[in-house]
């Protein structure tokens, strides 16, 4: 049997700028410690076969020649689809046995799906001897997600999986998909960031996010701009007559502005390294969260009550701000926190779930962690 390698892949959180990577906005995603791991050892009959920790039935086994759109459904359609695109981008994928195993929860915003066909993806084209830049990789993955799985997604959660740096959150312009690294090490500056999975699990695939994208697209196309990303200035967005499209264009607008703000913040002199003036930081990123969430929930209509009741009780308990991440219509909140408070917010956060009938949250610490790597 030939040798294994051993790719890892991370989750996200998104300090900001939501549902703006596909309107060509900024974003600020960091990569989480947790992630996909993908084990993968070449095969010389040209079939992908894939196994997942979290799936325990027969492996799905597919041959690489007959790859196509909607060929292969539910779990195995991400890292399939990654082999398909690699394969359609002009690259020479080899067959490979592929086993998975995430500590990622599914469906809770903190994007597995794109640490699927990450850690995948490189698996893939390390066995290949197929050298592709992680930026093209980033392309090839969405092109997967997109058009082989069928989600009609943005470049935020590849671009985090493959582009982040430890101790940093990832500021991505997703019209030139230009990059920067901005230092973010709350753990420094005695904050914490969590992420509270609500347990409310969604699923991009379903209808609601293709119709944000469409109402967005409609927005642009009526301002004249080729995309939302174009509009600096929300007076701008009085032009459209329509009040619900001014609503979702005016989300798109304030979030990639705040997600540039933040980024500012963070890049201040000794802004996040120095204990004096650090806490001043946080609390103006999190009165920005808190804005953040507020649009998601009333201009964009992507929360959900959990994500609400979450949001509010973190803020009442001490937390400097808190905003949902993600596709919304479930998932995950980020909270960023005096460290100390930590405790005393988990526990009112869990008695608001279960004071209402819902079942507990769960909590995930937020630490900014390196991209994608080989392990083994
Ligand atoms: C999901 C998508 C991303 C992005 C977010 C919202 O995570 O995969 O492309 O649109 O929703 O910010």
């Amino acid at each position: 049997m030939t040798a294994a390698e051993v790719w890892f892949a991370p989750g996200r959180a998104n300090l900001m700028g939501e549902h703006t990577d596909y309107n060509e906005g900024f974003v600020l995603p960091f990569a989480l410690a947790q992630g996909v791991t993908a084990t993968a050892r070449v095969r010389d009959d040209g079939l992908l076969v894939l196994r997942s920790r979290q799936v325990p039935d027969a492996p799905v086994t597919v041959d690489l020649d007959a790859l196509a759109p909607g060929s292969v459904t539910g779990w195995a359609a991400y890292p399939a689809g990654v082999a398909w695109a690699l394969r359609a981008a002009g690259h020479a994928v080899r067959g490979a046995s592929v086993d998975v195993d995430s500590d990622l929860p599914v469906g809770a915003g903190v994007s597995s799906s794109a640490a699927l066909e990450c850690s995948v993806a490189l698996a893939l084209c390390s066995l290949s001897g197929v050298s592709v830049p992680r930026r093209a990789l980033a392309t090839i993955a969405k092109r997967a997600e997109n058009e082989f799985v069928g989600a009609p997604t943005g470049i935020i959660d590849q671009s985090a999986a493959l582009l982040c740096e430890e101790g940093h959150a990832l500021l991505l312009d997703c019209g030139t998909l230009g990059t920067t690294q901005v230092p973010f090490r709350p753990a420094a500056a005695g904050v914490s960031a969590l992420v509270i999975d609500t347990r409310v699990t969604h699923a991009l695939v379903s209808g609601e996010y293709a119709a944000r994208r469409a109402e967005c697209e409609a927005a642009a196309r009526l301002l004249g701009v080729p995309a939302l990303g174009a509009v600096t200035d929300v007076r701008d967005l009085d032009r459209l007559t329509d009040p619900l499209l001014r609503r979702r264009a005016r989300h798109v607008v304030t979030d990639s502005a705040r997600a540039r703000a933040i980024a500012a913040a963070l890049e201040g002199p000794g802004a996040v390294d120095a204990a004096v003036g650090a806490s001043n930081i946080y609390a103006f990123i999190g009165k920005l969260l808190i804005e953040g969430h507020a649009s998601l929930r009333d201009d964009f209509e992507v929360s959900w009550p959990e994500a609400d009741a979450t949001v509010e009780t973190a803020v009442a308990a001490g937390a400097y701000g808190a905003k949902m991440i993600g596709g919304g219509f479930g998932g995950s909140v980020l909270a960023l926190l005096p460290a100390g408070r930590a405790g005393a917010l988990r526990a009112a956060v869990t008695e608001t779930f279960t004071g209402r009938g819902w079942k507990p949250p769960e909590f995930l610490d937020a630490v900014p962690s390196p991209a994608a790597r080989r392990l083994f």
